[in-house]
């Protein structure tokens, strides 16, 4: 049968046809100018890739491997709240849609379904986001939950120590809050919690868990050094798509300090405007292990559901195929800093 999407452009368009004004830029839009969320794909589109050739290119390997976990490829699903906007299964169809190809899917902290309904519906891995929402003692029992159901690390979000300002939202008058009357998960109980966080309770959160902790939202080498300290796995270059600082670094162009800092004592993972296979291939050689991408699997699950997911997940892995083979590069594990270079436009 002949697909109905052949290319991720065809997807996002479809999403954008069918989605009402108020979701539409609830996932689209970022933090006041968007500056942030434009200056993500600027930077990526600043670099340009240095194509070898003539090195039998016949047999590409995308797998990889992730905190001691075989992946087929080097992206995953990055954790997003509010789905149930852009499909009535929400998290749920999402978590479906990564299962065929066994693909790493992120679990929002404000995930409209439970952990454990998640875990069930998921057939390849799963790690859960944080938000810390309540205090210590809350923590602990949705971590032993999120730990019990079988989640392979937990990442901490750190980059909302308070809701932004999104005006696409403000201005059409769209609260995507009332996602959480509709999806059946349990509220938390204090969502402003995180605006009193620091390192210390990062400490804390790292002596509670047996499964590996990454932080969510690290832009400088500063906070990456900090991050290692403290013991964390994982450190996330984002800057959360655009959503949150307005005029803050693009993830790209933070990523090179963060490797050098992190000394490979922790595995690195970006996202921000992902959106092409060559963009991929750009933070692979740039030092990242794995690439989180947030709209476009969106795009895909508001297009179709899981098929609409799965679709994305497949037009990423022919781009990144196709456009390896075209630079020369036969494994997505040997990619180094020279194959990508600055330029101008
Ligand atoms: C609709 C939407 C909801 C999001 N919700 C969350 C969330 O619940 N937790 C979180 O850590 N990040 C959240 N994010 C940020 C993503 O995890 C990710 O950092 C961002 O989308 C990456 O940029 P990209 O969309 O350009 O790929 C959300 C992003 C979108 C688009």
């Amino acid at each position: 049968m002949p697909h109905r999407f052949m290319t991720l452009r065809e997807i996002r368009r479809a999403a954008k046809t069918m989605l009402p004004p108020g979701p539409w830029a609830f996932g689209a839009g970022g933090a006041e100018t968007e500056t942030t969320r434009r200056r993500n794909r600027r930077a990526l589109k600043r670099l340009a890739i240095r194509q070898r050739v003539l090195r039998d290119v016949r047999h590409i390997d995308i797998s990889t491997t992730f905190l001691g976990l075989e992946l087929p490829t080097p992206f995953a699903i990055a954790p997003m709240g509010g789905l149930v906007l852009f499909h009535p299964e929400g998290d749920l169809e999402m978590v479906r849609g990564a299962s065929p190809s066994r693909n790493l899917a992120f679990v929002s902290g404000v995930t409209g379904w439970s952990v454990e309904d998640l875990a069930q519906a998921a057939r390849g891995p799963l790690i859960y986001q944080l938000y810390w929402s309540g205090p210590r003692s809350w923590c602990q029992d949705l971590l032993a939950r999120v730990e019990a159901s079988g989640y392979h690390a937990v990442c901490l979000t750190v980059d909302v120590q308070t809701y932004s300002r999104r005006e696409r939202d403000v201005e059409l008058r769209f609260d995507p809050q009332r996602a959480r009357a509709i999806a059946p998960n349990e509220q938390p109980p204090e969502f402003d919690y995180q605006t009193r966080l620091t390192w210390d309770d990062v400490a804390w959160l790292k002596s509670i868990l047996s499964v590996p902790l990454g932080l969510k939202g690290i832009l400088t080498p500063e906070d990456a050094r900090l991050a290692v300290e403290v013991g964390a796995e994982i450190i996330w270059v984002s800057n959360h798509g655009g959503r949150q600082l307005d005029s803050t670094l693009a993830t790209i162009d933070a990523l090179p300090d963060i490797v050098a800092a992190v000394e490979g004592k922790a595995q690195i993972v970006i996202d921000g405007g992902f959106r092409r296979g060559t963009d991929i291939i750009k933070a692979l050689a740039l030092g990242a292990n794995l690439v989180a991408m947030g709209r476009p699997m969106l795009w895909g699950l508001a297009a179709d559901g899981a098929a609409g997911v799965h679709r994305t997940i497949e037009l990423f892995r022919d781009e990144l195929e196709t456009n390896l083979a075209l630079c020369g590069q036969t494994s997505v594990r040997r990619l180094e800093p020279n194959l990508v270079r600055p330029v101008e436009y």
